[in-house]
């Protein structure tokens, strides 16, 4: 009997703040019109001071767990993916069980930037179809406006703040049917942030730096490449995919990826206008959201995919 990680639910949380493009263009040599034209950005999210990447995991998975009508106790393994965790150590994976009342399941994070929550899925499906996970909660959770440089108007009109949840459970019918994922650690340059305190460079700031034009090249065409290479592992044509779930960094670049795939932009569920890009957790809030809203429907197919630093890539086809 072939074993499928199936998608029994899915959870989101997005902080009350709104920061607008008239926003930033208050503190930024910007405007709403070049934002809102070069990405497709008009507004995101920020966490407020008392929120963390774990508090906000915590809401997108307890959503997660209901619609999913189970035992918080009957996950045997929590992954969250997150390039904002509250402490170097614990994980949030371990601050997330502890906040959901697990006492006995493995709980860790991972770290693939915008490309975590596609490699949780990998991770989540592997553990599944082997047997040595059941229940398996993958959790994307970002406070992106705390490693953002406010004054650096190349990054900081991008990002923003959220956490986006999928429960995955041992199934007969089918759920996720491929995973891909791909790093390639030459590019540190084009994107990244540092941990100067590690560094020993207190110095250097921590904070979110980008070659944007450049990452944007690699991001168009590296994406092509992994729709490509989901379908042929697949033997599917473009047509059979029902829905593209893109991580959310610029619509010209989801634009792109559509168009590839020969899909209306109808079918594309694009959510970064009023959220920007929430790095891990844009995949999972936009497959929550068109889950709940009901475009996503039982035995539809759905590509997911991100782009992120590292770089790192990587898709995840599934049969909800
Ligand atoms: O999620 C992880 C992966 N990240 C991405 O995929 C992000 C990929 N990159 C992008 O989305 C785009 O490159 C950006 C939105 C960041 C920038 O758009 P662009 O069309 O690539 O612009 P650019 O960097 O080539 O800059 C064009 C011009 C420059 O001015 P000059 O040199 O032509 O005079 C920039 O200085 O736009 C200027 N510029 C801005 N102007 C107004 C850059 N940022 C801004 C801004 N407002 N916020």
């Amino acid at each position: 009997m072939t074993v499928y990680a199936r998608v029994i639910g899915t959870g989101g949380y997005l902080p009350a703040e709104i920061k607008t493009n008239e926003d930033i263009s208050k503190t930024v040599d910007t405007s709403d019109s070049w934002i809102f034209e070069r990405t497709g950005i008009t507004s995101r999210r920020i966490a407020a001071a008392h929120e963390t990447a774990s508090s906000m995991a915590e809401i997108a998975a307890r959503q997660a767990i209901e619609m999913a009508a189970i035992a918080a106790e009957e996950i045997d393994l929590i992954i969250v993916a997150t390039g904002t965790p509250d402490n170097v150590y614990p994980s949030t994976g371990c601050m997330l069980q502890h906040r959901l009342g697990i006492k006995k399941c493995v709980a860790f994070d991972i770290q693939a930037a915008c490309s975590g929550s596609i490699f949780g899925l990998d991770m989540a499906n592997q553990y599944i179809k082997s047997g040595a996970a059941k229940t398996v909660l993958v959790v994307g959770a970002e406070i992106c406006s705390r490693i953002v440089d406010w004054t650096d108007r190349g990054t900081c009109i991008l990002f923003g703040d959220g956490a986006g949840a999928v429960l995955l459970q041992a199934a007969e019918q089918e759920g996720i049917l491929s995973t891909h994922i791909h790093s390639d650690g030459r590019f540190e340059d084009l994107l990244k942030c540092p941990n100067p305190q590690a560094l020993g460079e207190p110095d250097v700031a921590g904070y979110i730096s980008m070659k944007g034009n450049e990452v944007f090249k690699v991001a168009v065409n590296t994406l092509g490449r992994i729709v490509d290479e989901t379908l042929a592992a697949n033997n599917m044509q473009k047509s059979d995919i029902d829905w593209l779930v893109p991580h959310q960094a610029n619509i010209r670049i989801i634009a792109a990826t559509a168009k590839k795939l020969k899909m209306s932009m109808d079918h594309v569920v694009v959510t970064l206008q009023e959220q920007g890009n929430t790095s891990s957790a844009s995949v999972l809030l936009a497959f929550n959201e068109a889950v709940r809203d009901g475009r996503i429907q039982r035995g539809h197919v759905v590509l997911l995919e991100a782009f992120g630093a590292g770089f790192t890539w990587g898709s995840a086809l599934i049969r909800y």
